[in-house]
């Protein structure tokens, strides 16, 4: 018997995680009073949300990066729809900082034609499957996976948090004139984090020193958000979320081409198949594998 509804709750097409949504928050999201100087981290699942809400809390707060201030990532950048712990959005000071898998069509109308900005981080979507994956058997409130290739036909088909990737990456590159909007690769994060720290910066309209530009890059690494536990995730994860088991990590392996280890020459033709017709008129440059120029 398929069991997907016991986790998952459509609205309006686009499938959320049950039991943490904050349905109310999306059904009302119209009305959400946005500010100009508001900025919204927005993604599809595992395509390194976490890490841009770091890069984000330490460009934004100097607290955050000197570590002065004891808030939790996932406090500093909240997630808007996924209000875990039931923030008052309207009272949190300004500059605030969200972060969303919202499709297009549900955000807050407000940040259509307004200043508010929206960071849109994009994965190769090979990456993200195994990310999601492993997440999926890690993390108790998702669905899931006997096997690789049983995740692999719930993902194509959406019937996951976040519903299709390709949906969400092409529907929010083609309304991308509705919204101010930066795209930017996990790929080019990964292969060049100072440089993706300065773009940014310069789309957030901040100068930092150079000082201030290595101390984000150096806090910003895998390696320093692994051990940091306001950053990684790992505690509220296996404290307020569940997990199944001990052996899981927010932050797992953080790389590009992990794929290569989990698909099958089948599996990777028939995905190959359904991207190059999905995203033929998406312009989006894509990155799989960690060599690639
Ligand atoms: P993997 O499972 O491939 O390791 P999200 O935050 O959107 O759920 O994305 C999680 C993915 O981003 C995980 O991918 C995680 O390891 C990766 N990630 C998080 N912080 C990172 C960092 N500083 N550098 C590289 N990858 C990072």
């Amino acid at each position: 018997m398929d069991n997907t509804e016991e986790y998952l709750l459509e609205f309006k097409g686009f499938n959320f995680e049950r039991s943490l949504v904050k349905i109310h928050i999306v059904e009302s999201a119209d009305d959400f009073e946005i500010r100009d100087d508001d900025v919204f981290i927005i993604t599809y699942p595992k395509s390194g949300t976490i890490w841009t809400q770091q890069i984000l809390s330490l460009i934004c707060f100097e607290g955050h990066r000197n570590r002065t201030e004891d808030i939790k990532t996932m406090d500093r950048a909240p997630f808007f729809e996924y209000n875990i712990h039931n923030l008052d959005f309207i009272k949190m000071p300004s500059p605030r900082l969200f972060a969303s898998h919202l499709p297009y069509y549900l955000v807050p109308k407000g940040l259509k034609n307004k200043k508010a900005k929206i960071l849109y981080i994009y994965r190769n979507p090979k990456d993200v499957l195994v990310s999601f994956f492993h997440f999926s058997n890690w993390v108790a409130r998702l669905k899931p996976s006997d096997t690789f290739e049983n995740f692999m036909e719930m993902f194509l088909d959406g019937q996951v948090m976040g519903s299709r990737w390709f949906d969400h990456v092409r529907g929010w590159y083609e309304h991308r004139h509705d919204f101010n909007i930066q795209f930017m690769s996990y790929e080019d994060m990964k292969k060049d984090l100072r440089s993706a720290v300065l773009k940014i910066c310069g789309f957030l309209e901040k100068e930092l020193s150079e000082e201030v530009v290595d101390s984000v890059v150096k806090q910003a690494s895998f390696q320093n958000m692994k051990t940091n536990p306001q950053a990684n995730y790992h505690d509220i994860t296996k404290y307020e979320l569940g997990v199944r088991n001990d052996k899981g990590h927010f932050l797992r392996k953080g790389t590009i081409g992990d794929w290569k280890h989990h698909f099958t020459v089948e599996q990777n033709e028939r995905f190959d198949q359904i991207f190059q017709r999905e995203m033929k008129d998406v312009p989006l440059q894509f990155i799989w594998d960690i060599n690639e120029e």
